[in-house]
């Protein structure tokens, strides 16, 4: 039963993807999918990017909880759902970790324990990471993943943070309301063009 509710949440999200042209596409070097891309169901995979730019607002407990409900759907290896996501609202906080951050932005720290399959760990943290980035995006909110703070977070603010014993932070994703008049179509950076990096056998 929660697995399928956590699928409909999934769907939903899918659902809820923004449209896009194909204008966006062409930007990133990759190729337009076609008629009624809108109703794509992969246009939310395909029209992400990391946000610059936030604006100041809350993100309300009804985003957070699809965010994170998508999140914990991640597959991994052996389903062992290594991970443990830190919701970080405290400003005073997320400010030590992102400095100028904006107001209401929050910040979800994907963290493991230190275990041994550590490369399968870092693998599941990723996906879950990748989910968490997506659903926010399908939701109409900003996000984007750094590792950059993971260090400075592993040694100073473990405590703070309450992570559990023996975890470790592995990312972290910040999700934010954006300001109105954001173009995902120049905000998004190129990508490496299909054919020099796919080959087909
Ligand atoms: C594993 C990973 C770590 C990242 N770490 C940082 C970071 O520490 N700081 C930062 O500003 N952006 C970070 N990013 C964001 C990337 O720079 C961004 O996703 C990439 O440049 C693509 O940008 P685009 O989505 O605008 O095309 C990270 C992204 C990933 C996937």
């Amino acid at each position: 039963m929660k697995r399928l509710l956590s699928s409909v949440i999934i769907l939903g999200l899918l659902a809820l993807a923004p449209g896009c042209n194909s204008k966006t596409r062409g930007n990133r070097g990759i190729p337009a999918l076609g008629a009624a891309e809108s109703d794509n169901p992969i246009a939310v995979i395909m029209n992400h990017y990391a946000a610059r730019t936030f604006t100041n607002g809350a993100v309300t407990q009804t985003e957070l909880d699809q965010i994170l409900a998508a999140g914990a759907q991640a597959p991994s290896a052996s389903n062992r759902q290594p991970w443990h996501f830190t919701v970080v609202q405290n400003q005073n906080l997320t400010n030590q970790m992102i400095p100028n951050i904006n107001d209401g932005n929050i910040l979800i720290i994907i963290s493991a324990f230190d275990g041994q399959n550590n490369g399968q760990v870092i693998l599941d943290c990723a996906l879950a990471t990748q989910s968490i980035y997506l659903a926010a995006q399908a939701l109409g909110l900003g996000s984007r993943i750094y590792t950059g703070p993971i260090n400075t977070i592993n040694q100073r603010f473990k405590t703070d943070l309450g992570l559990p014993s023996g975890y470790s932070a592995v990312t972290l994703v910040r999700v934010g309301r954006l300001p109105p008049g954001i173009d995902a179509v120049s905000a998004a950076s190129s990508r490496k063009p299909l054919d020099s990096i796919v080959t087909y056998k």
